[in-house]
């Protein structure tokens, strides 16, 4: 037997759940509106493999094993948590383990499931597996069951899942409380934890409230059942409850958002549901004590909570834009220098060259041949780019207009004279182009 005071164990399996090592109860404090009711949370992420689940696959297998079933393939509808407690049960005891789940179901807990070491076969169904569905999960872990070498533990119809509640949760609670519980709230998927739980506690004090919670038609709630699905469910037993009360996906996330932010207790959405439960159904008055099961934490959810609380998770950001290629970045540099006031017309080039502007043409002799503007001064760019400057004017402020056939050239020009200092130059917009359509002297060889 290990000693759980000091945590100490020889396996994992050791540390499963019972009334010697129960999973802990945490008093709720903020996002519970009564003066005398207490509610304690049983947070079930501390059983071994994370989830309420590891109870019942932990007895399927242990009473398989104990009715001599010789197990080797086994396979199971489930939505998630009970797979990933027969996966790791079924490591540690060497059998080989596939679920049959709804394509539905989180990326997390699908990823999860295979890096347990499961083979998924994923179909179309509800998040919790439907039955009466004949290509459904259940079907297929139900046809595969019967194969030789292979069992199905079937977690809906097996008595140790309710049993391992009766054996185990329902204890722990017990005594936990010191006998002093008054009300007991769970999420409805299977039943096994409310009808195992609840036979238990009623067995101690029958006075004992049993109240179940359950989403909605449609819900997105994953591992647990609507009213629809539970009607067909073999452990659902409402005689033996107190009451069963609706819950919307707003009221489960809403309120798993409080239990994280404000008790600082890490809980999943079926969690918020069944505190839901609890507002709606248990009185606030002295000595009432409510115990309610939260069967896993948040981690496994995340796409979940994105579509349900969409003001924790803003949209990305806008991508950041592409940077450009170097040679598009400058054609952006002199973009913006053609809009800028040292581009002029070629009526205002012509007045400043009236009034003593040197026009300083940038194009190749070539195309001065053909077109010109008398008494300008001649330096291809590509020959002012090379340095050349013994041809400008030695005086830095002395005005200077550049021109070439469209604009572009000219501009480049400007760009570089001034980077060179000369502090008064403009350029011809649209070239000697517009220069001639708008009417001024040209020379052209004749
Ligand atoms: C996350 C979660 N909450 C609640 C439940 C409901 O528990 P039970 O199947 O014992 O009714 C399940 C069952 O799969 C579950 O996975």
């Amino acid at each position: 037997m290990p000693d759980h005071s000091r945590r100490v164990y020889e396996s994992m399996l050791e540390m499963s759940s019972n009334v010697d090592n129960p999973t802990p109860l945490v008093r709720l404090r903020r996002s519970v509106p009564f003066q005398h009711t207490q509610v304690y949370a049983k947070l079930e992420w501390y059983n071994p493999f994370g989830a309420v689940k590891d109870r019942v696959a932990w007895s399927l297998i242990t009473d398989a094993e104990a009715r001599g079933v010789k197990l080797e393939n086994l396979v199971e509808p489930t939505s998630g948590n009970t797979g990933m407690g027969l996966a790791m049960v079924s490591n540690a005891r060497g059998y080989h383990f596939s679920a049959t789940l709804s394509s539905e179901i989180p990326l997390e807990k699908r990823s999860a499931l295979r890096l347990f070491g499961t083979s998924l076969i994923e179909l179309k169904d509800e998040l919790c597996p439907m039955p009466g569905q004949p290509e459904g999960a259940m079907a297929k872990a139900a046809e595969l069951g019967a194969q030789p070498g292979w069992t199905s533990l079937n977690q809906y119809k097996n008595p140790a899942n309710p049993e391992a509640h009766f054996r185990t949760t329902g204890p722990e609670i017990w005594r936990q409380t010191d006998g002093k519980i008054t009300h007991f709230v769970a999420g409805l998927g299977t039943c096994g934890t409310i009808t195992g739980v609840g036979r238990f506690l009623k067995s101690k004090n029958p006075d004992v409230k049993i109240l179940g919670a359950h989403p909605t038609q449609g819900h997105d709630i994953p591992g647990v059942r609507s009213r629809r699905a539970l009607a067909l469910t073999d452990f659902f037993k409402p005689e033996e409850y107190d009451g069963v009360f609706e819950i919307t996906d707003e009221e489960a996330y809403g309120l798993c958002k409080r239990i994280i932010q404000e008790e600082s207790i890490i809980a999943g959405p079926t969690s918020g549901m069944a505190l839901a439960g609890v507002l709606k159904s248990v009185p606030d008055a002295p000595g009432n004590v409510c115990v309610v099961v939260f069967p896993d934490n948040a981690f496994k959810y995340m796409s979940s909570f994105q579509r349900h609380l969409p003001e924790l998770f803003p949209s990305p950001a806008a991508p950041a834009p592409v940077a450009k290629p170097f040679e598009a970045q400058l054609d952006a540099v002199v973009a913006f220098a053609e809009n800028s006031p040292d581009v002029i017309t070629p009526a205002e080039a012509s007045r400043l060259v009236a009034a003593g502007a040197t026009l300083l043409d940038v194009r190749s002799p070539e195309e001065i041949r053909r077109l010109g503007i008398s008494n300008t001064l001649d330096v291809p760019l590509a020959v002012l780019t090379s340095g050349a400057t013994q041809l400008l004017p030695t005086d830095y402020d002395a005005p200077i207009v550049t021109l070439c056939a469209l604009g572009k050239r000219s501009l480049y020009a400007l760009l570089l004279l001034k980077a060179r200092g000369y502090r008064n130059v403009k350029s011809v917009a649209g070239g000697i182009q517009r220069w001639s359509e708008g009417g001024l002297p040209t020379i052209s060889e004749p």
